[in-house]
């Protein structure tokens, strides 16, 4: 496969050109907004799976939001004459966002992808032609140093990553500079780092083009570009997981041998960060045979660290080649090579004795602690995004489980979580419940298990009464000894407090 760009990227040297282009699309409400209302939703989640033809149907009209469309998303030839109404074309052209293809005809030399912030911020991803989303499935033969634009996995990341105000962020392996883009709002020095130097220089376009302050842009794998003495408050990456015989595409291939990059990127990020701050990574882990995959995940914890680590998937082996074969685009290429490259990867999970993959989040939390906490979960239930507040409330609480033993448990008081309920499980028309669960509708949208003391000591948490005082109630209700209460559900609170149901009040 041949090594070269795909194609010339524009100046990054014109901020004139960048903030006319801006202010032009902008005008033109080449908004998500704008977008969403002139496809219509079906035709705008079509475009988000890659797939064209509604979004080309829908823009058969010469207004100037469906000229931009044609040219920036669809990337279609466009005459001079109609881009001249909508974008200053010949700075665009001289600074090297537009390409002269026939005699009156312009093109895009990247894609252009209108991108809603989570404040309502017009923001737009920067990326290579037929790159935008998903693999590089769309292409027609995927460079080694393509940049994708967003994933389902750069928005994961977005959403859960925690976004408190810091003095500096981290963005390791940035592509199109989505996750440097969105810590720009909440830290006051952004980094970010990538392999690959054309990703950098993509990351500088998206940024200036949606009007963020530049990063501090630096090339270099994993924590090489960063000094010996800079630590950071936040760091964050959606590393090239996928876990495949060869390093092929930069952007997902990640040329360490099994899961060797991710745990590398696990271990090293604790001597970055500062007391305080967060790591927090997408990652890809192998299920080896004879080994719990949970003892894996814990032994890449770096010391100094609380760490939760959440499993949202898990594929077989050959389930993962497919997936990762069609994002190549593979699939639609020639028979016999499609069969060799699948016979490769199933090798390379023999050799390993790897069985599955697991998917998910990691997310330490450096707090310096003489115990730390790790927990390694599975959930791959439904989760309501944005999960940033749900994961620094999940260490807010860790933090206090750890300061307060069970006499402390006992005389602290306690708040049920917003949106909690109660379900009676059991047969239809039996008198008792078989069980009693509690569930959350918000954030992780957990669902636990508890006994008739559980779910009547969740019910009166109001924080106004200690722990002690209501279970002292309830051993009288049900004539228990309240001793023997005190003494066994300390656990039951702390799982409930540890999950999410119950918030200390004060
Ligand atoms: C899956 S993409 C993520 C891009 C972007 N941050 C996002 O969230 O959409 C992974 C990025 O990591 C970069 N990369 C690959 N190997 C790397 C390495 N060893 N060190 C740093 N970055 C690397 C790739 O070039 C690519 O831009």
């Amino acid at each position: 496969m041949s090594n070269s760009s795909p194609a010339i990227l524009p100046s990054t040297d014109r901020a004139d050109v960048t903030a006319r282009l801006r202010d032009a699309l902008l005008a033109a409400s080449f908004t998500a907004d704008g977008l969403l209302e002139l496809l219509g939703a079906p035709a705008y989640a079509a475009l988000a799976r890659s797939e064209t033809v509604p979004a080309l149907r829908a823009t058969r009209g010469d207004t100037p939001l469906e000229t931009l469309v044609r040219l920036l998303l669809l990337q279609q030839p466009v005459p001079h004459a109609r881009v001249a109404g909508v974008l200053p074309v010949d700075a665009c052209v001289d600074a090297g966002w537009l390409l002269r293809t026939g005699e009156d005809e312009v093109a895009a030399t990247v894609d252009v992808r209108p991108y809603g912030g989570p404040g309502g911020e017009d923001w737009f991803i920067v990326s290579d032609l037929g790159c935008a989303v998903g693999g590089a499935g769309g292409i027609g033969s995927p460079e080694e140093d393509v940049v994708l634009g967003v994933g389902g996995a750069s928005t994961t990341l977005a959403g859960i990553t925690v976004r408190t105000p810091v003095g500096s962020a981290l963005d390791l392996g940035t592509g199109s500079g989505i996750q440097a883009l969105h810590a720009a709002q909440h830290a006051t020095r952004v980094t970010a780092t990538d392999v690959n130097p054309r990703a950098l220089h993509i990351t500088a376009l998206t940024l200036a083009l949606s009007g963020a302050p530049a990063a501090d842009l630096r090339p270099g794998s994993l924590f090489e570009p960063v000094r010996d003495d800079e630590t950071y408050d936040l760091i964050v990456s959606n590393p090239p997981f996928v876990i495949s015989p060869g390093a092929r595409l930069t952007y997902r291939d990640g040329g360490m041998g099994g899961d060797d990059l991710c745990r590398a990127l696990v271990q090293q990020a604790g001597e970055r960060l500062n007391q305080g701050g967060f790591a927090q990574f997408l990652a890809n882990w192998q299920h080896v045979e004879g080994e719990d995959w949970q003892d894996r995940l814990r032994s890449w914890v770096p010391r100094g660290c609380d760490a939760w680590i959440v499993q949202r998937e898990v594929q077989d082996v050959m389930q993962y080649a497919e997936l990762w074969l069609r994002d190549a685009g593979d699939h639609r290429r020639d028979a016999a090579e499609y069969q060799a490259r699948y016979d490769a990867w199933l090798d390379e999970f023999e050799a390993r004795k790897v069985r599955a993959v697991g998917f998910g989040w990691i997310a330490l939390h450096r707090t310096d602690a003489a115990e730390p906490s790790i927990t390694v979960e599975e959930w791959p239930h439904p989760v309501e995004q944005p999960l940033g507040d749900t994961v620094r409330a999940h260490f807010d609480r860790i933090d206090y489980l750890r300061a307060h033993d069970d006499a402390a448990l006992l005389a602290g008081h306690f708040r049920l979580a917003a949106e909690v309920v109660q379900e009676q499980v059991g047969l239809p028309g039996a008198e008792d419940p078989e069980h009693v669960v509690l569930r959350q509708n918000r954030g992780m949208r957990r669902a636990t298990r508890v006994d008739t003391v559980g779910a009547g000591f969740a019910g009166v948490c109001d924080g106004t009464l200690t722990a002690g005082r209501i279970l002292d109630a309830i051993a009288q209700l049900v004539g228990e000894d309240p001793v023997m209460l005190r003494d066994r559900t300390p656990a039951q609170i702390r799982l409930l407090v540890e999950q999410g149901f119950l918030e200390p009040a004060r």
